[in-house]
């Protein structure tokens, strides 16, 4: 158990949390190939790797060499077919399963017969991919945490069809990684972080929209009476409120119970163009350097 033989990595999509992943794999000695569709999300993953690293070693918390050397180990390609020779494919695209399903089928004619083909996705069980590949024993959920530099949690979730090697041998690349994996026997949409989350977030958008209290006085409340680090709110705005949106319409598609629709602030936000940080107004504003004001 756990012992296929992970030399190669490939991440398919280089956007946030795609680039990431990669970067994480390369610090840890893989060599690594970045897949995606649009050579625009490569210069843009490219600028912003190097930015972030910087950083880190301005802060002193890698050196230089240990930087370029990861660099050296990482490679950026739109072609899927340079992803050939990875026993580990992980899949950071698009939150849509049709793209994920078109994605896995291709992947199918290129990689080998035992290489691991793990989605990042948020919400989406591998099930719902698994019936594309002619090795579904190979597949499952390997879930990191935006930013996928600084959060420590990796969520691995064994679907009906994961063999137990494969399980395994996913939480020892991620414990590889430097990453604390946890192991979901069996599958669940939203895994455990989101799902309690989301129960945090609906209770302060209930309130909110209740007018028990503004948004401010929640996400104080979160970060003074219990402890969190951030408010839902601003944790929303962090995220992208668009993400909070897709969800919901994700969980409502899959059950049709009008309660997992998303929220009436959050369509409302999402109608006004209001995502968060990114966009500079969420439930709260920013400046063009993303501080809160
Ligand atoms: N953003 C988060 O906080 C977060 C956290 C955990 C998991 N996720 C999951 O990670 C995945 C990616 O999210 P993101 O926030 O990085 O998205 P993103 O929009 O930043 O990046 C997606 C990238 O995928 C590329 N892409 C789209 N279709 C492709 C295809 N067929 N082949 C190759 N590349 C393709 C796009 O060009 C883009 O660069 C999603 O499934 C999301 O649910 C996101």
């Amino acid at each position: 158990m756990g012992n296929k033989n992970i030399k190669q990595v490939a991440v398919v999509g280089a956007g946030a949390m795609g680039s990431q992943i990669a970067m994480v794999c390369a610090l840890a000695g893989y060599p690594v190939t970045l897949q995606d569709i649009e050579q625009q999300s490569i210069d843009k993953a490219k600028v912003f790797l190097d930015e972030q690293m910087n950083r880190r070693v301005e802060k002193g918390r890698f050196t230089r060499e240990e930087v370029d050397n990861a660099f050296d180990r990482l490679s950026f390609t739109v072609n899927l077919e340079d992803l050939s020779n990875a026993n580990i494919v992980i899949e950071a695209i698009i939150e849509k399963l049709d793209a994920k399903r078109e994605l896995f089928a291709k992947l199918d004619k290129i990689v080998a017969n035992d290489t691991i083909l793990a989605t990042n996705s948020s919400t989406i069980v591998s099930s719902k991919i698994a019936d594309v590949v002619s090795h579904p024993e190979n597949i499952c959920n390997i879930h990191f945490f935006n930013p996928v530099l600084v959060m420590e949690m990796v969520e691995v979730v064994k679907g009906p069809h994961t063999s137990d090697e494969t399980a395994q041998a996913s939480m020892e690349f991620v414990k590889s990684i430097h990453k604390t994996p946890v192991l979901l026997k069996k599958e669940i949409s939203g895994f455990i972080a989101n799902r309690i989350l989301g129960k945090l977030m609906d209770e302060a958008v209930y309130l909110y929209e209740n007018g028990y209290a503004t948004h401010e006085e929640i996400d104080l409340v979160c970060k003074k009476a219990l402890n969190h680090p951030i408010g839902p709110f601003a944790l929303m705005d962090l995220t992208g409120i668009d993400v909070n949106y897709f969800v919901r319409m994700q969980r409502f598609n899959e059950s049709g119970d009008e309660n997992d629709k998303p929220s009436r602030i959050v369509t409302e936000k999402v109608e006004k163009g209001e995502l968060g940080k990114k966009v500079g107004k969420g439930f709260y504003e920013y400046d063009e350097k993303g501080i809160r004001v």
